[in-house]
């Protein structure tokens, strides 16, 4: 992902353009949700997530969830809305946080088959505004994504720091 500002755009404009006439989302209300809240550091637990997806699925809400720091959750127990509300919700996330690879610009969404017309548009979208994340990092991350003893040990020393960081400032 390389502009936040234009990704966003991309993702009304897309939003816009799909869901409307005759299709479960025609009246879409898109919520971002993210997995820990930037300023305090907390998470939703299980249960806010369960309560949440009930209400979202009642009123046919897509959500946006944005699962960035999800591997640096200091105690490894991230849980993710897609477990409650899988129909619903775009899991958005990268590599710039836990593969400590901030600048490469490689970030991506899973959507459910619910959505695929909005996946489609957010596609074609993207292929005007940003285009793709380089190739060379794409390469790059295929190691990363192989979930090598090496990549888990250093993901885990992360957590280990942050969490002890995060004891000592508040
Ligand atoms: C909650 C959250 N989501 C997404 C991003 C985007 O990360 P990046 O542009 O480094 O891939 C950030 C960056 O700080 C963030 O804090």
């Amino acid at each position: 992902m390389v502009a936040a500002s234009g990704i966003m755009l991309t993702w009304w404009q897309s939003v816009g353009s799909c869901c409307h006439g005759g299709s479960q989302w025609d009246h879409v209300v898109m919520v971002a949700v993210s997995g820990i809240m930037l300023a305090s550091g907390t998470c939703y637990r299980a249960e806010h997530l369960k309560q949440l997806s009930e209400t979202f699925r009642k009123h046919n809400i897509i959500v946006l969830s944005d699962e960035i720091y999800s591997r640096l959750n200091y105690d490894g127990n991230h849980v993710s809305i897609a477990k409650y509300y899988p129909e619903g919700t775009i899991l958005s996330t990268g590599i710039s946080k836990w593969a400590s690879a901030g600048g490469w610009r490689l970030g991506y969404s899973i959507f459910p088959d619910a959505l695929s017309d909005l996946r489609d548009s957010v596609k074609s979208g993207a292929s005007h505004t940003y285009t793709c994340a380089a190739a060379p990092v794409q390469y790059a991350a295929i190691t990363l994504f192989e979930w090598t003893e090496e990549t888990q040990e250093y993901v885990l020393h992360e957590r280990r720091i942050l969490k002890a960081v995060g004891q000592y400032s508040h």
